[in-house]
C-alpha cells in the first residue's frame, strides 16, 4: 500500500522528492468534474507552497492510503439521491465497513457540493464527515456544503484549509498568491450557439415531448470529444417573470444595478426551485394558511412534503402581494444556473455543430401546468435561428474505449441514448471493429423509439451488433432495459469477460440503479459467482473504467 501511495504522488520538481516531507491528500469524489477541478486547483495551489500531494480520485487509493498523509482534504460531490460520485463509491464501502482502520492523529477537511433543490444536501459530504470524525480524525474546519453556484465560496474555503495546513507545514501563504485560486476556478467558457436545426422525436400520440436540437459552433472555437455534455444557460418563462413584477406591483424596467428587473428574473435568478430563506420569509408575512401553519410546526419533512413541486411563484402566492420589495426579494433567489445535456453527436461527423436530445419537463399540480426551466427554454422559447448561451463540458470519464476493437455494451432508455448515439457516430466514422452492443426502451414503441430509423441502419450497416428493446407499456406486464439483460444474461457476460466496456446513461434513481443490481445478478449468475464475488467483479470492472455511467 505505501508503495502505491509513493507511486501516486507527484513530484512537484519532476524529480522524485525524499519521502519524508508530509503529504497532504487532495481526494475527489466528482461525477461532471466540479469536484475534481477544485481538487485540482487547490492541489496546484497547495504545490506551489512547497506542499507536496497527492491528488487523486477516491477509489484510486485503499482507504488505508489516508494513514501515510499528514492532512487530507476531500472535494466530494452528491448526485442521485444523496448518492456518491462513482468514482468515490469503492472508498466509501471500505470507510463505512466495519474494517476501517482508525485515524487518530489525521486532520482532515470536506468540501461538499450539492444542490438544495434536492431533498438530501450534500449527503454524500455530510457522511463522509461524520465517518471520518468517527474514526478519530480531526478536523481542520468545518466542512462547508455548497450550492450550485459553488465557486466563491468553495474558493474561500479552500483558501482557508490551505492556510491552516500551510501554518502547519511553516509555509506563509501570502493572502496575494492564496486570492489566485478564486480566478484560477472552473468558471465556464460561455459561447453563443445558434440554433439550426429542431425537431420533435416522440411521435404524436407520445406522452413524451423529446426533441432534436442541432446548435452550430462556428466562430465560438469550441471542439468536443464524444461524451461531452453541454452547459446551457436558460432564459425563464416570461410568464412567469411577469407574474413575479405583477406580485411585487412594480414597472419591469424598474433599473436594479443598471439592469431592467424583468432582465434580472428572465436571466439570473432561479425561479424553479424556492430558497429556503424565501419559504422563511413568505411564512413570516402569509396569512394564517397551510404554508404559515407547517412552517411553525418546525416539521422539516412535512415543510419538505408541502412545498414539494413549488416554485417561486407558487410560494409568493402565500403572501399578500407587495409584502416583498424587490430590494428585499432577489437576494432571496438563487442565481439561475446553467443545466447540463449529454451531447447527441460525434465531432468526427459534424465538426462544426452539437446535437442535443432534450426530453421537455412537464406536469400539472392542482390546475398549474409547470415546464422545466431549461427544456421548454430549448425546446419551446429559444427561436430558430437565434443564439443560446453553452459551454462544452468535458466528461473524461465518459469516453470509448481508446482500443477501437473492444467491444462496447450501452445501455440508454429515453434520453439516456444521447451520449450512445454519439459513440455510435463515432465508431462508424474511424471504422472500428469493435461490436457494438445497444439496450434502449421507453414506453411504446410507436411514439417513443426516439432515433429509430437511425438505429435500425446502424443494425443493418452492421454496426450495431446487437440491439434489445424493451418497451414498459406495450404489454400488460412490464418490461425494462434490465429485462431485457436478464434475457441475454449468458451473452452478456460473455462480452464482459470478452473485455467489453458497459456504459448507462439516462435516470439515476431508478433505472441506473436497477441495471447495477442487474449487472451483478447476471455476473454471479453466468459467472457461478457468489454475491460478493460478483460485486467485486462489477467493482473491478470500475476501477478499471470498463464500467462507466453518465447518469443524473
Ligand atoms: P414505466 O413508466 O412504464 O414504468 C422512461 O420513463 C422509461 O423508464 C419508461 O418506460 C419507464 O417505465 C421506465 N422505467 C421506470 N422505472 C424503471 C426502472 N426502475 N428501471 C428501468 N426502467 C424504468
Amino acid at each position: 500500500t505505501a508503495k502505491r501511495l509513493w507511486q501516486l504522488v507527484r513530484p512537484s520538481s519532476g524529480r522524485p522528492e525524499a519521502v519524508s516531507k508530509p503529504t497532504v491528500g487532495f481526494l475527489y469524489g466528482s461525477q461532471t468534474g466540479n469536484a475534481e477541478n477544485l481538487a485540482r486547483d487547490a492541489a496546484a495551489l497547495a504545490e506551489s507552497f512547497g506542499i507536496k500531494v497527492l491528488l487523486a480520485a477516491m477509489d484510486e487509493i485503499d482507504v488505508e492510503d489516508l494513514l501515510g498523509l499528514s492532512e487530507v482534504v476531500f472535494f466530494l460531490s452528491t448526485y442521485g439521491e444523496g448518492d456518491m460520485p462513482d468514482n468515490a463509491q469503492l472508498f466509501w464501502e471500505a470507510l463505512s465497513g466495519a474494517e476501517a482502520p482508525r485515524f487518530d492523529g489525521l486532520h482532515f477537511g470536506v468540501l461538499a457540493l450539492g444542490n438544495t433543490s434536492y431533498r438530501d444536501f450534500c449527503r454524500a459530504g455530510k457522511q463522509l464527515d461524520a465517518r471520518l470524525e468517527a474514526l478519530g480524525a480531526t478536523r481542520l474546519l468545518a466542512r462547508l456544503d455548497c450550492d450550485v453556484d459553488f465557486e466563491e465560496p468553495a474558493a474561500g474555503w479552500t483558501r482557508q484549509v490551505l492556510a491552516m495546513i500551510a501554518g502547519e507545514n511553516s509555509v506563509v501563504v501570502h493572502p496575494g498568491e492564496a486570492a489566485f485560486i478564486g480566478h484560477a476556478s472552473t468558471r465556464h467558457q460561455f459561447f453563443n450557439a445558434r440554433l439550426v436545426e429542431r425537431y420533435r422525436l416522440s411521435g404524436p400520440h407520445s406522452e413524451k415531448d423529446i426533441h432534436h436540437l442541432e446548435f452550430d459552433l462556428k466562430e465560438s472555437g469550441m471542439t468536443y470529444a464524444a461524451g461531452d455534455a453541454v452547459g446551457v444557460k436558460p432564459v425563464n418563462d416570461p410568464d412567469l417573470v411577469d407574474t413575479i413584477i405583477t406580485w411585487l406591483g412594480v414597472k419591469p424596467d424598474r433599473l436594479i444595478n443598471g439592469k431592467p428587473l424583468e432582465f434580472v428574473l428572465a436571466r439570473e435568478r432561479e425561479l424553479r426551485n424556492p430558497t429556503a430563506e424565501l419559504v422563511q420569509a413568505v411564512a413570516e408575512r402569509a396569512r394564517d394558511d397551510d404554508l404559515r401553519r407547517v412552517w411553525q410546526s418546525g416539521d422539516a419533512q412535512a415543510l419538505g412534503d408541502f412545498l414539494h413541486g413549488f416554485d417561486v411563484v407558487d410560494v409568493l402566492s402565500y403572501a399578500p402581494s407587495a409584502s416583498l420589495s424587490v430590494d428585499d426579494l432577489l437576494p432571496l433567489l438563487k442565481p439561475l444556473t446553467h443545466r447540463c445535456y449529454s451531447i447527441a453527436s460525434s465531432p468526427l461527423v459534424v465538426p462544426q455543430k452539437v446535437h442535443l436530445t432534450i426530453g421537455s419537463l412537464r406536469y400539472m399540480r392542482g390546475n398549474r401546468k409547470y415546464h422545466g426551466t431549461c427544456s421548454s427554454f430549448l425546446t419551446n422559447r429559444l427561436v430558430d435561428g437565434t443564439v443560446a448561451d453553452m459551454f462544452v463540458l468535458p466528461n473524461n470519464h465518459f469516453r470509448l474505449p481508446s482500443d477501437p476493437s473492444t467491444p462496447i455494451i450501452m445501455v440508454g432508455p429515453g434520453t439516456g441514448i444521447a451520449p450512445f448515439r454519439a459513440f455510435l457516430q463515432e465508431r462508424r466514422a474511424i471504422g472500428a471493429k469493435g461490436r457494438n452492443w445497444l439496450f434502449f426502451g421507453d414506453r411504446n414503441y410507436h411514439g417513443d423509439f426516439i432515433y429509430r430509423d437511425e438505429v435500425l441502419g446502424h443494425v443493418r450497416d452492421g454496426i450495431l451488433t446487437r440491439l434489445d428493446l424493451a418497451f414498459s407499456r406495450d404489454q400488460s406486464e412490464k418490461i425494462y432495459v434490465q429485462t431485457r439483460m436478464q434475457d441475454k444474461g449468458a451473452d452478456l457476460y460473455d462480452w464482459l469477460e470478452q473485455g467489453a466496456s458497459f456504459y448507462v446513461c439516462g435516470d439515476a434513481s431508478r433505472m441506473a440503479r436497477d441495471v447495477e443490481k442487474t449487472l451483478i445478478e447476471i455476473v454471479a449468475r453466468h459467472g457461478g459467482m457468489s454475491a460478493p464475488m460478483a460485486q467485486d467483479y462489477v467493482a473491478r470492472m470500475k476501477r478499471e473504467k470498463r464500467y462507466l455511467r453518465d447518469v443524473y
